[in-house]
């Protein structure tokens, strides 16, 4: 499919998704949503094993949503279109491969937000992550009230959405909304070795650990536990359980066959 906003782009088993609108650096409006959520629905049940979110040249992962497109919205226009953020993020999460936000730049608003439901997060040194919608009028239309708060916690979130203040990398760092600072350089290939350590790995194993983390961090301890043990069951299920295991006892490195 051909995208206007973005790029999807494959190495090997690793997918790199590029929000690609420079003239407003990587604002997501509409379109963008759209050409995203294809995108992501386009690596269900293929064979790649990890997705990088990045954002394109050397400013901005994505400046937020499109305020030129939102600045007319109706109530309604804009229940729809936090809707399809958050229908989006949701897709994100439910995804069964890793995905990965190397965040090259600003990510405010609803970049922020992007890069919260990515199961890691690194961040270039040019990073700046920000929650500045209160300076509009408007708080976080995609997640940004409580995936920010349940990261970070109720108080750095309410710091960061009150004040509108974005924060740098190594802040970032700090409190916990990214896992490592890079030079801007050396950021995708850190991420690409990341993808690669995955692909190591037993796929439906990470899929179950994603799932069973995904599913269980919100709920209660013993029906999250519950999902733990049944998935972890339901790997003994699998050749790669045999596979990884025998591997181990015969002192070589596994070949996994994602079934
Ligand atoms: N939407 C639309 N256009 C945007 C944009 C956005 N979120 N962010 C930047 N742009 C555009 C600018 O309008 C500008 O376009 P023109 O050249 O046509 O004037 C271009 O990108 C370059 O931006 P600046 O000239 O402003 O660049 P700067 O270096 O001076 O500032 C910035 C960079 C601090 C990121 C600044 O652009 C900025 O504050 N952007 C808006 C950030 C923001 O408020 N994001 C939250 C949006 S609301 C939201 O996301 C709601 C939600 O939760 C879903």
């Amino acid at each position: 499919m051909a995208y206007e906003n973005i790029r999807l782009e494959f190495e090997d088993a690793l997918a790199i998704l590029t929000i690609d609108r420079p003239k407003a650096l990587n604002a997501l409006n509409t379109k963008t949503l759209q050409e995203l959520e294809a995108a992501v629905h386009s690596l269900a049940g293929s064979p790649v094993r990890t997705l990088i979110i990045t954002g394109a040249g050397d400013r901005a992962f994505v400046a937020g949503a499109d305020i030129s497109e939102m600045a007319g919205f109706s109530t309604k226009q804009a229940r729809e279109f936090a809707g399809q953020g958050h229908r989006l993020l949701h897709m994100l999460e439910s995804l069964y491969i890793p995905t990965i936000a190397a965040v090259n730049g600003f990510a405010l608003g609803g970049g922020c937000e992007l890069a919260l439901a990515c199961d890691l997060v690194y961040a270039s040194e040019r990073a700046k992550f920000g929650q500045p919608e209160v300076g509009l009028g408007v708080i976080p239309g995609f997640g940004g009230t409580q995936r920010l708060t349940r990261l970070v916690g109720r108080m750095r979130a309410k710091e960061m959405i009150f004040t509108g203040e974005a924060v740098d990398a190594a802040k970032a760092k700090e409190i916990g909304l990214a896992l490592d600072v890079l030079p801007p350089e050396k950021l995708l290939d850190h991420c690409r070795a990341v993808a690669r350590k995955i692909h190591s790995k037993g796929p439906l194993a990470i899929a179950q650990a994603k799932r069973a983390i995904e599913f269980g961090a919100d709920g209660d301890l013993r029906s999250a536990n519950e999902l733990e043990r049944q998935a972890f069951a339901m790997l003994f299920g699998s050749d790669d359980q045999r596979e990884g295991m025998r591997a181990f006892l015969e002192k070589r490195a596994p070949i996994f066959k994602d079934r």
